[in-house]
């Protein structure tokens, strides 16, 4: 009996994943980048099938490349504001008449459609830590049909897919590459650590040889650490953490930097849940942005990598992000590709 090993799986963390099923992926998303590059409509792979988009926060790239995704496969992806519907809520978290139960969320949308994609972080779930992505965990237990995590708390799988297409774009595969993650100054300090972590976990699993640098204070999820570490012993790749944003720039093929929070908003080790502390500490590190000067330490041909938005003039100055060595747009091409070939795989 043939069976499909992809169809009805969630893709809710990359690290859900084996190292050879996200080149998979990584090969299939080329492969429809090809197609529509050369008009090759692909409207056949997912004719007549329903994606529900929820999303708590803001978006412009998530949401327009699922939503244009979609249609190219030939389906229909279906935006719900959870403020316009019964909110999705935890149990113990529920109010009555105005949100609605996960698994009752779940159940219902799985006799309607084929797959629920959820971005959620910060407010929505108090900034606790986790909150978003255990509440994602429970609409994949409740759904009959694939979950699809547009960001949480914890990873940006879909961000983290596109950035490593990219990579292997421009530096022509993945064993050798210098990659830096470095945090980078932003006057928000309400940002999520998902784009960072998934931004480190997908080139060690593929074998880069990975610095991840921020200043003391802006550190990630230790448990995240020791997968990116475990992740590099087995594909031969290299992971390590620098303090100092000058040195971790030397020499880098990939310059990848942005702000977050190091933990929930200002709660500890930031600030005590003191917001106007958490402020200051961000200010001590004003000088952490990729300017001319600062991207110069890094190789000749290092290209500059963000997730955006970017804060313009605060992590990035204009003439980096809009200069030669940036491929900030192709990156954000590629959430279409990547997205498209996971919805291929799972959605069938
Ligand atoms: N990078 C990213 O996820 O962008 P949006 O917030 O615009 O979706």
């Amino acid at each position: 009996m043939i069976t499909n090993k992809w169809r009805g799986r969630d893709y809710l963390a990359e690290t859900d994943y084996s190292k050879e099923e996200i080149e998979t992926i990584i090969d299939v998303a080329y492969e429809l980048k090809r197609q529509r590059a050369m008009g090759q409509p692909h409207n056949n792979l997912l004719p007549g099938k329903t994606l529900f988009l929820i999303f708590y926060n803001q978006s412009l790239r998530t949401r327009n490349s699922f939503e244009a995704g979609m249609t190219q496969l030939g389906g229909h992806a279906h935006f719900l504001d959870p403020n316009k519907i019964y909110t999705p809520a935890m149990e113990g978290h529920e109010v009555a008449y105005t949100t609605e139960r996960v698994s009752d969320v779940a159940r219902t949308l799985s006799r309607m459609g084929d797959a629920i994609a959820i971005r959620c972080y910060g407010d929505p779930v108090q900034w606790r830590y986790g909150g978003a992505h255990e509440m994602l965990r429970e609409f994949a237990r409740w759904a009959d049909i694939p979950v699809l995590n547009m960001e949480d708390d914890i990873y940006h799988p879909f961000q983290g897919l596109a950035d490593i297409m990219t990579v292997k774009e421009k530096c022509g595969g993945f064993k050798g590459v210098k990659y830096l993650m470095s945090w980078a100054y932003s006057p928000s300090i309400d940002k999520p650590r998902a784009v960072p972590q998934s931004g480190i976990t997908y080139p060690t699993m593929l074998g880069c040889d990975v610095t991840l640098a921020h200043p003391p204070e802006m550190v990630m999820d230790p448990k995240i650490i020791q997968q990116c570490k475990d992740y590099a012993k087995a594909s031969g790749g290299k992971f390590r953490v620098e303090r100092n944003f000058k040195k971790a720039l030397k020499g880098q093929h990939v310059v990848y930097a942005k702000a977050w929070c190091p933990t929930a908003i200002y709660k500890p080790p930031i600030g005590q849940d003191d917001k106007k502390k958490a402020q200051q500490i961000f200010d001590k590190y004003k000088s952490w942005i990729v300017n001319e000067e600062n991207l110069a330490l890094a190789d000749k041909k290092a290209v500059y990598l963000h997730c955006l938005p970017c804060d313009r003039g605060y992590e990035v100055t204009d003439g980096v992000v809009d200069g030669p060595q940036s491929v900030v747009f192709d990156q954000a091409e590629n959430r279409l590709h990547g997205q498209k070939a996971v919805m291929n795989l799972v959605m069938r």
